[in-house]
């Protein structure tokens, strides 16, 4: 196991998910990757004018922001990760960054921020299993 790619979307359970990652990473010698998603959002027709280019530098931003917490919250336990901000569809979006980066496991948490009690898991984290041709890690 060489390349270990963890999903972040700022929840607790994908922190959760990126620590096991990096456990894994340490003890396996692979290298890890935190990839966060920028989703496109869709607006009511209502909603005032704003630039797309604004829109797009704030999830860049946040985006960036995430991925940098999460890295220092590894780096606490004394690992070591690289980060990729990605634009898509979230699971297709990192279906497709497992295959391109080759990695040889995806982690992610069973729910994330948009965590509903009764859901047992999360769409995102189910579609992927469904979808992502490399080993998928669901972590609870
Ligand atoms: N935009 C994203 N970027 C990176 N990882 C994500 C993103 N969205 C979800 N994930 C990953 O998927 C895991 C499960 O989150 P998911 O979105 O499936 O559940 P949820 O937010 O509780 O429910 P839902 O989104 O269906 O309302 C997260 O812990 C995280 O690892
Ligand atoms: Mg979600």
């Amino acid at each position: 196991m060489k390349r270990i790619l963890a999903a972040v979307d700022g929840s607790e359970p994908s922190l959760h998910a990126a620590r096991l990652a990096g456990d894994l990473a340490t003890k396996l010698g692979a290298q890890l990757m935190l990839a966060h998603v920028c989703v496109p959002m869709v607006y009511p027709a209502e909603t005032a004018w704003v630039p797309i280019a604004d829109v797009e530098r704030a999830a860049e931003s946040h985006a960036e922001e995430v991925l940098k917490r999460a890295a220092a919250e590894l780096r606490k336990q004394g690992i070591e990760a690289s980060t990729l901000v990605l634009h898509g569809a979230a699971a297709e979006t990192l279906a497709d960054a497992a295959k391109a980066e080759d990695v040889d496991l995806i982690a992610v948490g069973s729910r994330g921020r948009g965590a509903v009690a009764r859901v047992l898991l999360g769409s995102v984290a189910d579609r992927l299993v469904h979808i992502c041709p490399k080993p998928v890690l669901v972590v609870r």
